[in-house]
């Protein structure tokens, strides 16, 4: 057992939390749509065809926006392949995944889906194989109200009001090989401004986002954003981030695991200092935000996915990676890290929603559940609401090669003034020994009342959840919470995650 303190005060913020925060990610990519979200004939599908038991878990979960349909079946898609009617719509070869794509679930299917679990579309232009036209006429086909040839063709299609789909992603991955029609970052520079141009002409309340690094260590990381930026920076409103956490063979410590916390922490610092610099350089009062549109573990069913597979197959087995208790511990810890974020991080999708390295898995015909990564994710989008405070923490740590010394707890809180509730996301990294955590709420009132308390912890950090056993790894109640003022006493079991919810007592 060993002491930790965490302190904030009322009047340190970081920013108002947005809630966009808490996005998600639906590719046209192995099974996450056919049979993920849409499987007509499942027991429990609805007349779309929608899984209604994945929808009810991903209400469940609580995401806020869904980024749509791509990935990079993005950069060789045709918006207008998946409109009109079904069994009009032609079968294409999905050259990003090696795929057959049969189209059955397209553009306004999925704005249904939406609305159906109550999230908001985030749609994507294709950069790859196409450009600025194709761009300038999905969005009229999507958000233009009527009287022109696109519009009209959706009101045609059924859909009598514009789907006033918001924020858009200016291609994906651009500067990676594996990208359809990669782009060298002078290309896709101009070609981002210009498509954010004719974007805004058409629609002006649009939110654009361009293509950052695929990666924080690809070779061309900021060279690419500077670059990019130099084009289109004074066009788009966002620049996007993708991170996939791995455990190298050479180094399965969890310890060296947990790190990546820091990594990424640094890599959206770093993406700042960049996207601030071509501002300087521009003389530019603007401060471009972040959208962490990629981000989860995978490193499992990682292998050959983008090699040829024979016999272009319909929505094949990919990317079906099993998460743990400890992949569970990491998700929560990347949370907390991303609300501390919250000044310059607005956006942020897990990837993806389901079987393809998603918090939710099915079986066709059969069961869906919950893996490990849904339940931190599901608590911090149900009780992250306000303003994140900045945290400042005291605990004793350990020593990690790239970055020194980490503290064992990592944490952020987050003050809703307007309801009196302040909710404690809390990491343990230390593998064996509980944390004994003196929290202070400081100016946010004394007189507190527990709301919620959990924790997610299990002995073995490789158990997962199954189809068998599907709950497994999950909350459980976290006791012995002690509220004296402004002052919480909790203690931490190792290796585990939690959230501590107080509120303003009511007289
Ligand atoms: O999320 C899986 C893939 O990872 C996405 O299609 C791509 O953008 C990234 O490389």
């Amino acid at each position: 057992m060993f002491s930790a303190q965490l302190t904030v005060d009322r009047d340190f913020p970081v920013a108002p939390l947005d809630r966009r925060l808490f996005g998600v990610f639906v590719e046209h990519l192995g099974r996450c749509v056919y049979t993920g979200i849409y499987e007509p004939g499942h027991p429990t599908a609805e007349e779309q065809g929608f899984r209604g038991d994945v929808m009810a878990l991903t209400k469940e979960l609580g995401a806020t926006i869904v980024r749509y349909p791509g990935g990079n079946f993005m950069s060789g898609y045709n918006w207008e392949d998946g409109v009109g009617p079904k069994e009009q719509r032609p079968r294409r070869l999905d050259l990003a995944w090696f795929s057959t794509e049969t189209n059955q679930v397209g553009t306004n299917e999925f704005v249904d889906w939406c609305g159906k679990v109550g999230i908001a579309p985030m749609y994507g232009v294709n950069l790859g194989t196409r450009g600025p036209d194709e761009a300038r006429h999905y969005l009229e086909y999507c958000n233009h109200p009527s009287g022109t040839a696109l519009s009209d063709l959706r009101r045609s299609h059924g859909y009598e009001q514009p789907h006033g789909i918001r924020f858009w992603c200016l291609g994906n991955e651009m500067d990676g090989p594996w990208q359809i029609c990669r782009k060298t970052p002078d290309e896709y520079g101009r070609l981002a401004q210009e498509t954010a141009k004719l974007m805004k002409m058409v629609d002006p309340t649009v939110e654009l986002a361009a293509c950052g690094s695929s990666a924080y260590d690809m070779p061309t990381y900021g060279v690419w954003e500077d670059r990019v930026l130099e084009h289109c920076f004074e066009q788009v409103d966002y620049l996007s981030l993708h991170s996939y956490f791995v455990k190298p063979p050479t180094d399965t410590s969890s310890e060296s695991f947990f790190a990546q916390i820091e990594t990424n922490a640094r890599y959206i610092e770093d993406t700042i200092a960049v996207a601030d610099a071509v501002a300087a350089r521009k003389r530019s009062s603007k401060r471009l935000m972040l959208s962490f549109d990629e981000w989860n573990v995978w490193y499992r069913a990682r292998h050959g996915e983008h090699m040829k597979r024979e016999g272009w197959p319909e929505a094949p087995r990919l990317l079906e990676e099993v998460y743990t208790a400890e992949d569970a511990l990491l998700i929560g810890g990347m949370l907390t890290m991303m609300m501390n974020h919250a000044d310059r991080l607005k956006v942020a999708c897990l990837a993806q929603l389901v079987n393809v390295i998603g918090p939710i898995m099915t079986e066709p015909g059969g069961p869906a559940w919950r893996q490990t990564i849904f339940h931190p994710f599901a608590q911090a989008a149900r009780w992250a609401r306000g303003t994140v405070l900045r945290p400042a923490i005291q605990s004793p740590g350990y020593a990690n090669e790239k970055y020194g010394e980490l503290p064992y707890l990592c944490a952020s809180v987050v003050d809703d003034r307007a309801t009196g509730t302040t909710a404690v996301f809390l990491l343990n990294r230390h593998l064996s020994d509980a944390m004994n955590l003196c929290i202070t709420l400081r100016g946010l009132g004394g007189e507190r009342e527990l709301v919620a308390a959990k924790q997610l912890h299990h002995a073995d950090l490789e158990a997962a959840n199954t189809a068998a056993e599907p709950d497994k790894v999950a909350p459980t109640a976290l006791g012995g919470v002690v509220i004296d003022g402004e002052q919480l006493q909790v203690r931490l079991l190792p290796a585990s995650w939690n959230v501590v919810v107080t509120r303003v007592a009511r007289s």
